[in-house]
């Protein structure tokens, strides 16, 4: 018997608004189920987890490649951000995938973002205290994204919990007919979330940035091990920090998941985020308790 191995067309890419909602437009319109994969680029294994639930739920797999200015602060990594189109590219012609969606901040952006979209109140917990309008720029990206393409599925990854919360509440609140899927945090085996900035990291700083999971996995085993009370648990975190003096905590914070107030009782399901600072790369994490601590 011969062996047929699978032969994938490379993935088609457009740079154009006009011409992907034309090729999502006529899938639909072919009785297709499209499925939208948002990134930034710089893929990963925590990306190739989407882009496999995607290619597994949907017919018809779009994913963006778009280094947001948007959500960028003044300060931050916007000129430094990774980018390797070709590799990524090629990463996902191996996924099979359909379609590449890479435009220019001139094509999103025409006219600079004069309509904005922000979901009052969430955009301000975790991340968002300390990255002012980060969530704004995220909101207002995928709004457009979701316009652009009119996914039937929408993929992201519960690495950047509160990121979902605020889309799930920005499709709730604006009526977006699309179904946000939430995919497990994707780790290296020693724990560290995979993380385009991980890239950032010297051999020293990434043995330090294992002290985020570290810090997780010693408040999910005090609960497990039956403690409620949020002071104590978020102590015993913090904590950790402190054995590894380099890295700057910015919070570690027990959080409900929808509405990333803070808890007064530890409960399954209770979200604890974290960010730090390692070196000059600021990295988050996080684990819900009462479940895997991959997830
Ligand atoms: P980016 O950081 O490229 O991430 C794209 C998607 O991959 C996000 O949904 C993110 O949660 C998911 N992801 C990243 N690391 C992961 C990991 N280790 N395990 C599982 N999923 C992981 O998030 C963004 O881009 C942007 O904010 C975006 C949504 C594209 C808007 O610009």
């Amino acid at each position: 018997m011969p062996i047929v191995t699978p032969s994938h067309c490379s993935p088609k890419v457009s740079t154009t608004i006009k011409e992907i909602r034309a090729a999502a437009r006529a899938a639909r319109r072919s009785g297709k189920r499209v499925g939208l994969v948002p990134t930034m680029g710089a893929l990963h294994q925590g990306h190739l987890s989407l882009v496999r639930a995607a290619n597994q739920q949907c017919d018809v797999v779009i994913v963006s490649i778009f280094v947001n200015p948007l959500q960028f602060g003044p300060q931050e990594d916007l000129s430094n951000y990774p980018r390797t189109f070709d590799r990524d590219r090629g990463l996902l012609e191996k996924e099979g995938i359909d379609l590449i969606f890479a435009p220019s901040a001139a094509e999103m952006y025409p006219g600079g973002a004069g309509t904005l979209v922000e979901v009052v109140g969430l955009s301000e917990r975790l991340d968002g205290r300390s990255r002012p309008g980060h969530f704004r720029g995220v909101t207002t990206v995928v709004s457009k994204l979701f316009h652009i393409v009119e996914p039937d599925k929408a993929f992201f990854g519960q690495k950047d919990a509160a990121q979902v919360a605020i889309i799930k509440r920005m499709v709730c609140d604006l009526d977006m007919p699309v179904e946000i899927v939430v995919c497990p945090i994707v780790r290296e085996s020693d724990g560290l979330a995979l993380s385009s900035r991980n890239t950032y990291l010297d051999s020293g700083q990434r043995k330090q940035a294992l002290v985020l999971s570290r810090a997780l996995y010693r408040v999910e085993e005090l609960f497990r091990q039956g403690e409620r009370r949020v002071p104590v648990l978020e102590a015993t975190g913090q904590q950790v920090f402190r054995e590894e003096p380099p890295v700057r905590l910015d919070y570690l914070s027990l959080v409900d998941p929808n509405s990333l107030e803070p808890v007064t009782e530890a409960v399954p399901g209770t979200l604890v985020a974290v960010a730090a600072y390692v070196g000059g790369t600021r990295l988050i994490d996080n684990v819900t308790l009462g479940k895997s601590s991959s997830g």
